[in-house]
């Protein structure tokens, strides 16, 4: 549980295009990291070659290192399907399965991945539930569609899905972009008490937010529109906002950016 990452030299296309150029970062166990950055820049390309997801993509290919706790995500014989076991996704918007009740949503994963009693189900999804702060709100329905929720359940459901399965990372990509306030703040609580147990990366064009609930920052930029993106600089969040080395990171920061 919550291993590290080790990117090194990664490179991603999306056909003929490169998105991302020469990437090497590391992150540490049970860390909060956040992707700052202009739009374009390629925050999510990388977040995706982190579980494989990229290639999912028509044209969608890369060129590097992956390595978490020593294990190369691309080597010969690893098996897609089980790093994005490994390495779990939350969206952007909330997309639960809409048919399915609550509980199905949760169990989804583990339905796939193996054979459990009906009372290992049970525990793993409310334990999950609670994990992600939604156990109150829906212990009483759980055989409602997911889809009956409100946006910021939603994307906790989400987050219980992701959780209910033990990855070592969490990936999440703007996951308060479409939350109002309030739900914003309840994400950002449970991703304090996640980073725990998982190593967490979090996208997001909220400073505050980055400031608020990360440890590192990295920031990401082009040094021209169709030049693929790059990483300017990763330290920690409390430098990168207060003294950052590179001075387009201090230039975003501060909203001086086109
Ligand atoms: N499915 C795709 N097919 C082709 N090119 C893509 C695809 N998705 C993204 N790109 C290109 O890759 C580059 C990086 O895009 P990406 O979505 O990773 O940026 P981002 O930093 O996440 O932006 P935003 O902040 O707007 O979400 C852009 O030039 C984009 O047009
Ligand atoms: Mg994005």
């Amino acid at each position: 549980m919550a291993k590290r990452i080790d990117v090194s030299g990664l490179t991603a296309y999306y056909g003929s295009h490169k998105a991302i150029e020469d990437i090497s970062m590391t992150v540490e166990p049970r860390s909060v990291t956040a992707f700052i950055g202009p739009s374009g820049c390629g925050k999510s390309t990388f977040l995706r070659t982190l579980n494989r997801m990229h290639e999912v993509t028509p044209g969608g290919r890369v060129e590097g290192k992956v390595l978490l706790d020593d294990e190369d995500l691309y080597g010969a014989g690893i098996d897609p399907v089980s790093v994005r076991r490994e390495v779990g996704m939350v969206f952007q918007r909330p997309n639960p399965f809409p048919t399915m009740s609550i509980f199905d949503n949760v169990a989804a994963g583990l339905r796939l991945n193996g054979k459990y009693k009906k009372s290992e189900l049970n525990d793993i999804v409310e334990k999950s539930l609670k994990g992600a702060n939604l156990w109150n709100e829906v212990k009483d329905r759980l055989n409602k569609p997911g889809s009956g929720l409100s946006g910021g359940q939603q994307q906790r459901l989400c987050i219980a899905r992701a959780i209910a399965v033990e990855p070592d990372v969490l990936l999440m990509d703007e996951p308060c972009s479409a939350l109002d306030p309030i739900s914003t703040l309840a994400i950002e609580d449970l991703i304090g008490e996640l980073k725990e147990r998982f190593t967490i990366v979090i996208v997001t064009h909220n400073m505050q937010q980055a400031a608020r609930v990360s440890d590192r920052t990295a920031f990401f930029n082009l040094a021209a529109v169709g030049q693929p993106g790059r990483l300017i600089e990763i330290d920690d969040t409390e430098r990168i906002f207060s003294n950052p080395s590179v001075q387009a990171t201090e230039d975003y920061i501060s909203g001086r950016f086109g």
